[in-house]
């Protein structure tokens, strides 16, 4: 080890106990690593489960990843476990224990692994054998929200250009065009395989004119001209060079872009540029959060945010949101929300949260931001604003022994931390399924849940509450699937919703 790495490691040692990040209760049974499917089970008694196990010294991993090795579910049998499972894009679905219930609740008894018998197997039925070919494209909604989207999209190579095309429309502030290449990109990315003709996207919804020139041009040749166009224009490059700045959105890059600037340099040598503090942050650690956060390192700051929580409340309920609850291996930052099981007790602890994040020395960056939610005031009509609930915006410190298998490192790095982004929203306990939903996302499967309950059955639907026109009221949603039902729609996994 190198001399500056001796010195970050004898630094980080002389952290407080509790501030290292690893989980509260002690590993016993490092071999087994388990997964607890929640379907069927639903997401109260996986969260019980799941701190059972873990007080039991077993490891339970949250997200179905290839370190798993017991995935447990619950009457299953006829559930389509098996697909889904093969949707997951495991590594090696072989080297997986399919296991009944009776294996976790025996080992849970015991205390310990109990060895697997052939009565624990869940077997694959012959149904879902059969049905494992890709079905034929047809009757596919124009409402994301009733689509199942997994993070395996096998029309990328379509998808990456509409999203290039959905990005210049929105730096020319041309909303209508950018939601239409955004709907039919995600349209593409519900398909169970790859687009290889045109006639092939005959009869999908969302997919307008300049879509299927776009495909038909892929098709054609491998690449779409138009989108090279706008790589190559100077304003799109800088436009999406600012814009990736923390803090700075289309307005600012634009006013940047006018007054003829073009690089970060030209911006910070530029004495009449007043940064604000969350710009400033942006730049300062651009290069560590302009890189993308991986499944681990969400996974530690998981444990960091949940350690800080509980020491502070406990019965706090804490949930990882965005993109990594929706099984993503990657995200531009980790979202989480915070609520307490009684009403009201929710106030003051994210107060609570920051003072002790930053008494661990691991805040870098904190923007607070107090409730403005109003209940009187719902339900609102204004769909794509913020939401209420109180928040905050955090750069964190990261540390590399914190992380199972290091940090993502640029090359010729040897620090030992990096910088992560990070939100935390504080829902009153009534709105948490709302919330969860909303900040689960996709941004737009949300969009489309949204509008559906709109268009479809005279709903106002939004992180908030679901609001019944029809009816003039409220309606009770104390989980997300109560959402679904009310709004009459299948349930969709959260892995499911990366539309
Ligand atoms: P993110 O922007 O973090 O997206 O917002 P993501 O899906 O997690 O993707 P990456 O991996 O970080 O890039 C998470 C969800 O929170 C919702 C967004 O709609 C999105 O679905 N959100 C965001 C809100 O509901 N309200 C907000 O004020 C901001
Ligand atoms: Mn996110």
């Amino acid at each position: 080890m190198n001399h500056a790495g001796m010195l970050l490691r004898g630094k980080k040692r002389s952290r407080p106990v509790e501030a290292s990040a690893r989980c509260q209760e002690e590993v016993k049974f490092k071999e087994v690593m388990v997964y607890l499917v929640e379907k069927k089970m639903g997401r109260s008694r996986r969260n019980f489960l799941t701190s059972l196990a873990r007080s039991k010294g077993f490891r339970v991993d949250d997200v179905l990843s290839d370190e798993v090795t017991h995935v447990v579910a619950e009457d299953n049998q006829a559930g389509g476990l098996w697909s889904w499972l093969r949707e997951q894009g495991l590594r090696d679905i072989s080297k997986v224990q399919v296991l009944d219930i009776s294996w976790f609740t025996e080992s849970m008894r015991e205390g310990r692994p109990v060895t697997v018998e052939s009565r624990h197997h869940i077997q694959e039925t012959l149904a879902e054998t059969v049905c494992s070919t890709p079905a034929a494209v047809d009757n596919v909604s124009q409402y994301a929200c009733q689509r199942r989207t997994t993070t395996e999209n096998h029309n990328k190579m379509f998808t990456d250009a509409l999203e290039v095309l959905a990005e210049s429309s929105e730096f020319n502030e041309n909303e209508g065009r950018c939601l239409a290449f955004r709907r039919a990109a995600s349209v593409l990315k519900s398909l169970p395989s790859a687009v290889r003709s045109l006639g092939a996207t005959q009869g999908l919804p969302c997919l307008g004119e300049h879509t299927e020139a776009v495909i038909e041009e892929i098709l054609q040749f491998g690449r779409c001209f138009k989108v090279e166009e706008i790589q190559c224009d100077e304003r799109y490059q800088a436009l999406k060079l600012f814009t990736s700045v923390f803090g700075v959105g289309p307005k600012t890059a634009e006013k940047w872009y006018r007054r003829g600037l073009r690089s970060f340099k030209e911006i910070l040598n530029e004495p009449a540029i007043q940064l604000n503090k969350m710009q400033r942050a942006g730049f300062l650690y651009y290069r560590d959060i302009s890189k993308t956060v991986s499944k681990a390192e969400a996974q530690a700051l998981r444990c960091i945010i949940e350690e800080t929580v509980h020491w502070i409340m406990p019965d706090a309920i804490l949930a990882l949101t965005g993109g990594f609850r929706r099984g993503k291996e990657y995200g531009h930052d980790v979202d989480f929300l915070v609520t307490t099981p009684e009403l009201g007790r929710e106030e003051g602890l994210l107060l609570h949260v920051i003072d002790r994040l930053q008494d661990q020395g691991i805040l870098l960056y904190c923007e607070h931001q107090g409730t403005t939610f109003d209940a009187t005031k719902l339900p609102s009509c204004n769909f794509e604003a913020m939401d209420h609930f109180e928040k905050c915006f955090l750069i964190v410190r990261l540390y590399e022994d914190q992380v199972e298998g290091g940090l993502q490192r640029n090359p010729g790095d040897s620090r030992a931390w990096r910088a992560i982004r990070v939100d935390l929203v504080v829902p009153p306990v009534d709105r948490y399924a709302t919330a969860l939903l909303g900040w689960t996302g996709s941004r737009q499967f949300v969009r489309d849940l949204r509008r559906f309950a709109r268009k479809e059955r005279r709903m106002l639907f939004d992180n908030h509450a679901l609001y019944d026109k029809t009816k003039k009221m409220f309606l009770s949603t104390t989980t997300e699937e109560d959402i679904f039902v009310h709004l009459g729609l299948e349930y969709v996994e959260p892995w499911q919703r990366n539309a």
